[in-house]
């Protein structure tokens, strides 16, 4: 289905590092409106469930230990285009590889410890809306 909006978590790194003043003001100069939001610590279940598509990939028991490891702050942004433009404003998932001025090449630290999530496809923003918030807390 699609939609105007994506989702997103500032991931246990940069939660620690002290990064989420300066995140969600990218964010909101990029011009995503938030609808929802929530600093919440996902669960082992909660990670493995959020990541099932990943499951038989190598790296998937420390992104799962990574991911329960602190809070995270997860959101709903909302904007034109929302998906595509979020990714292009988070960087490449690798921030060796992400462009300068992006999210992650700001403040991601390696591969796994990359600061920030953002959906794929509209489909998958409403599946991890979901997954986060109940309907009473998007706005
Ligand atoms: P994200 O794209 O938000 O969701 C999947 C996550 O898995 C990704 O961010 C990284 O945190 C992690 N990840 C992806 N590829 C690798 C990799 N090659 N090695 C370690 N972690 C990875």
């Amino acid at each position: 289905m699609k939609t105007n909006r994506t989702f997103t978590m500032i991931k246990p790194d940069a939660v620690e590092n002290g990064h989420i003043g300066a995140i969600l003001a990218k964010i909101n100069e990029a011009g995503f409106k938030i609808v929802a939001m929530k600093m919440t610590q996902m669960s082992r279940r909660d990670a493995q469930l959020f990541y099932a598509i990943h499951a038989e990939r190598p790296f998937f028991q420390n992104l799962v230990d990574f991911m329960v490891s602190g809070p995270v702050v997860a959101a709903i942004l909302e904007k034109e285009n929302a998906v595509a433009d979020f990714r292009t404003l988070i960087g490449a998932t690798n921030p060796a590889d992400a462009e300068d001025g992006t999210i992650r090449k700001l403040f991601a630290t390696s591969i796994q410890n990359n600061a920030i999530h953002g959906s794929d496809s509209d489909d998958n923003a409403l599946i991890e809306s979901e997954f986060h918030f109940a309907t009473r807390e998007i706005f």
